[in-house]
């Protein structure tokens, strides 16, 4: 009997952008039950090519079959007719609409023509989320559950539409811990049910886990396709980016010195008077790493958006360099010394329609030299973009392209560049290194500790343990709003941390 033809065969696939082949002569096929993952740098193509089989794109040259068809898929719509469903990393859910309104949004069943028929629509979607497991109450709205939910309605909008085909992009870049391994449960069970899926994803202990093959991308070429049961973590590494890639970075002790930070018992509440935070007490001394460890919602958010001016503290103080500023605004913190690497890149650190080069000066344009004499002096501004662009390794076709065509990890990659350059005393980096390949990873890291060397400090706000465990120089573990305890990362690991994130107060407690 002849092999069935795979679900969708991707041949030859290239595709341009102004300046750069995004895609070159591409070819993967995904079969029937399988989880294939694609790896590959920052800007190596990923997204390009998944939004061409989602019909977002049109594809120069080259074709696509499913089921051994060939096929033209000109729309989402085609796609979706096809069985193709696309979950983004950035959700595009309606948030005072329930869960059930906004898988049904757009292709309302109707009851006699006119009525929309919620009942039958919530019925079927509380019947998908039995069936997957998914626990997601139809009738919640979407303002009130987690990022995680939300990423499961999204996987439920492409089922409730009858899709067999899945593709992820970096699903797991916004999820905690927790989150991704019930993710991960979720694909298999999605597998188990006939249904495939294309995984993009920078981490690698994911692909090890949960694919079965992989293909690797290399700007815009395919390198290689290995089962993954053939391949090793430090195998794919090297095949993605063409070197040895270490996976942990060296530093030496820190030597802290003057305090540069001092959060004194915060305390912020919400409008329904509920503590977000509780009397949060730390600080960061030039020259040392503080990580934040914790589970995401105990506070981590309200303490960086105090920090950085975005959110007005009810009691406490904050002092920074020996002065308050917890009532500034935050182009009066910018001033005073503090880099903000936000961990929402499109709400805070972009503006989207902005070139790469005007993106670089958004927080310091009004300033010598890049103002000269009330106008904008754009060799200033140009040299600076160019200076970052290439020591940052922001892969763009110029530094005149816009944010919003950057790769995901590029457009954070340029965050960063802008923000390490102001050079400022305090660093807050929330999740610096989300969405970015493990070179790149390496790379930012690298930087932070060279901050830390240069007398900065730095506070580092991650859901990655394996980041907080090998870059802080000092862990502090919050939990519902306050600092319940502090450990040396080379006193603990993952297990005690996890306790202490889960509210356990043990291990080197100080607090
Ligand atoms: N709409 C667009 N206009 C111009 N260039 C684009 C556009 N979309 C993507 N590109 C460029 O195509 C290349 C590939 O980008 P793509 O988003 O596919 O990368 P990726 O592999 O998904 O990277 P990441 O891991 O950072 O998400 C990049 O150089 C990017 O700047
Ligand atoms: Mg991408």
């Amino acid at each position: 009997m002849a092999a069935a033809a795979p679900v969708v065969e991707l041949k030859q696939i290239t595709k341009r952008f102004p300046g750069i082949v995004a895609n070159d002569s591409i070819s993967i096929k995904l079969h029937k039950g399988e989880i294939h993952a694609l790896l590959g740098e920052n800007g190596a193509g990923k997204s390009t090519l998944m939004n061409i089989l989602f019909g977002l794109y049109q594809p120069d040259e080259g074709h696509i079959e499913i089921n051994g068809q060939s096929v033209a898929i000109d729309s989402p719509n085609k796609a979706i007719d096809l069985g193709i469903g696309m979950v983004h990393q950035h959700f595009k859910l309606v948030q005072p609409f329930t869960v059930t309104e906004n898988i049904i949004l757009g292709m309302e069943p109707s009851k006699g023509g006119v009525q929309i028929d919620y009942k039958t629509a919530s019925e079927k979607v509380k019947q998908l989320s039995d069936q997957y497991g998914f626990r997601v109450d139809p009738n919640a709205k979407i303002e009130d559950i987690s990022v995680g939910m939300q990423q499961r309605v999204e996987i439920l909008k492409t089922l409730y539409r009858g899709a067999n085909i899945l593709i992820f992009d970096e699903p797991t870049a916004v999820l905690t811990p927790q989150e991704i391994s019930e993710l991960i449960e979720i694909m298999r069970r999605l597998v188990a049910e006939g249904k495939s899926i294309i995984l993009i994803t920078h981490k690698l202990k994911e692909i090890m886990s949960v694919s079965d093959t992989v293909t690797i991308i290399r700007r815009g070429k395919v390198i290689d396709t290995v089962k993954t049961n053939e391949t090793s973590p430090s195998q794919l590494a090297e095949k993605m980016v063409g070197r040895n890639v270490s996976f942990k970075v060296d530093k030496t002790p820190a030597q802290p010195k003057e305090k540069i930070i001092q959060v004194n018992n915060v305390s912020i509440k919400n409008k329904d008077g509920i503590s977000l935070l509780d009397g949060m007490t730390f600080d960061v001394h030039a020259g040392e790493i503080v990580g934040v460890a914790g589970v995401d919602g105990n506070g981590q958010t309200e303490i960086i958006e105090a920090l950085s001016g975005l959110r007005k503290i009810d009691s406490g103080s904050i002092v920074l360099n020996g002065k308050e500023i917890g009532s500034h605004t935050p182009r009066q913190i910018s001033e005073a010394g503090v880099g903000h690497i936000p961990e929402d890149r499109h709400k805070h650190g972009l503006v989207l329609d902005f070139s790469v080069s005007e993106n670089m000066v958004l927080e310091s344009y009004y300033k010598q030299p890049y103002t000269k004499r009330g106008f904008l002096n754009f060799r200033a501004i140009n040299d600076l973009a160019k200076r970052l662009v290439e020591s940052f390794d922001v892969r763009t076709p110029s530094i005149h392209t816009k944010a919003r065509s950057l790769s995901g990890g590029n457009q954070q990659k340029a965050i960063i560049a802008r923000e390490i350059n102001k050079n400022p005393d305090f660093l807050i980096a929330a999740q610096p290194t989300r969405g970015l390949d493990v070179g790149a990873i390496e790379f930012v890291q690298t930087q932070l500790i060279r901050q830390r060397d240069q007398g900065k400090a730095v506070l580092l706000v991650s859901f990655e343990l394996d980041e907080i465990l090998n870059v802080s120089d000092r862990i502090i573990v919050v939990y519902e709003g306050k600092v319940i305890g502090e450990v040396r990362p080379e006193e603990t690991n993952d297990q005690e941390l996890g306790l202490m994130m889960a509210g356990s107060r043990q291990g080197g407690i100080k607090a």
